[in-house]
């Protein structure tokens, strides 16, 4: 493995062990997880790879393959960049009062860039793994995520929710993770779509209309406010969408009826997934995608091109996926579509002088795991 080749030139040294936590995808349930709501993500087969040692004197000493020159972090305030995602990590163990000293680590990713496919996720639950069983932590996989998401918050200084995380860490080969973001209870549902002659394209856009530059938050926000002027937790709790859109006005009321309507939609792709109806999702992908546009207003033309183009491509369905404003769509399609479609929306980009963006199928991948 070359990382542990990198981490003997770097450290002139063994590494302890390596693990590996995947990027992921998510089906479905977009922006519902910081409502306490439904989402349906899976694994995917890149992600990040550490090989790691600890440190008994607490400095962290990292080196990205990608990234360039080694850094040294005496203390966790230094960090810089992509390496805030790794030493975020060691920050919140230590806010929660485990043992953690310090680590040498070699990170290694293969997330395609720009792909919107939580690659910072993969990062911390990469590093988080690796921590736990280094310093015998003895943590479950949710527990783990949890770390994650707290570096994130407040160490980084995303507001992201649960779901990047909860993938990476929990997601299981073949199948997807359909999670409860409230309760964290977490089921996998299997999604075997070659048994269905189907394919799940991911077509990466390559742009990246900054998603941490407040707009995000911001959604976060007008979900905030509505909640409580509706005098509910979460919008989760809504249970009269047209009685509680008809309190509400502009902004609060576009963001209720999205999330509030998605929630529903997981539900439903999961009553077909365990019907083994999954040729039959697809309606539900475009009425996701045309909430996130017109409701939730997250999505960017990259995005909206890439799923018109899908479904006049014969694609059976297609969304944005993940935060939006760039980043990556996914398109459900059947086996013999699969050249039809890649053609429909490489051309779309030329036509528009884009980038051709990039178009990988994927499967679902296994979890967080050391792999040496
Ligand atoms: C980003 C966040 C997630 C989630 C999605 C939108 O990926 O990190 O927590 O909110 O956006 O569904």
């Amino acid at each position: 493995m070359r990382v542990v080749e990198a981490f003997r030139e770097t450290f002139d040294a063994e590494p302890r062990g390596v693990w590996h936590a995947p990027g992921r995808v998510n089906l479905i349930g977009e922006h519902t997880d910081y409502n306490d709501g439904f989402v349906l993500p899976f694994a995917v087969p890149w992600g990040v790879t550490a090989a790691v040692s600890p440190r008994a004197d607490g400095v962290v000493r990292l080196w990205s393959l990608q990234a360039g020159t080694p850094l040294t972090v005496e203390t966790l305030d230094e960090a810089e960049g992509w390496a805030r995602y790794a030493v975020g990590v060691f920050w919140a163990l230590r806010e929660a009062g485990h043992p953690v000293g310090g680590a040498d680590l070699v990170i290694d990713g293969d997330v395609p860039r720009g792909a919107g496919l939580s690659s910072s996720a993969a990062l911390e639950v990469a590093v988080g793994t690796a921590l736990n069983e280094l310093y015998g932590l003895g943590l479950a996989k949710m527990e783990v995520a949890l770390v994650a998401q707290r570096a994130e918050n407040d160490f980084v200084g995303m507001p992201c929710g649960i779901m990047d995380q909860a993938a990476s860490a929990l997601g299981e080969q073949g199948k997807a993770l359909f999670l409860d973001c409230r309760s964290l209870a977490g089921r996998t549902i299997p999604l075997d779509l070659a048994a269905h002659g189907l394919q799940l394209l991911i077509i990466n856009t390559g742009v990246h209309h900054e998603l941490a530059d407040g707009r995000y938050a911001r959604r976060r926000q007008d979900c905030e406010n509505a909640a409580k002027r509706l005098g509910v937790d979460a919008l989760r709790d809504v249970t009269d969408l047209a009685g509680a859109l008809g309190r509400l006005s502009g902004d609060e009321r576009r963001r209720t009826q999205h999330v509030v309507t998605e929630n529903h939609r997981v539900e439903a792709v999961i009553g077909l997934l365990r019907a083994g109806a999954v040729r039959e999702i697809g309606a539900l992908l475009n009425a996701s995608h045309l909430s996130l546009r017109d409701q939730f207003e997250v999505s960017c033309p990259e995005l909206d091109v890439a799923v018109e183009a899908s479904i006049r491509g014969g694609a059976r369905g297609a969304r944005m996926t993940g935060g939006g404003f760039g980043g990556s769509a996914v398109a459900l399609v059947a086996d013999d579509r699969v050249k039809t479609v890649r053609d429909a929306v490489t051309r779309a980009y030329a036509e528009r002088g884009w980038a051709a963006p990039g178009i990988h199928p994927a499967t679902p991948a296994a979890g967080a795991r050391r792999l040496a």
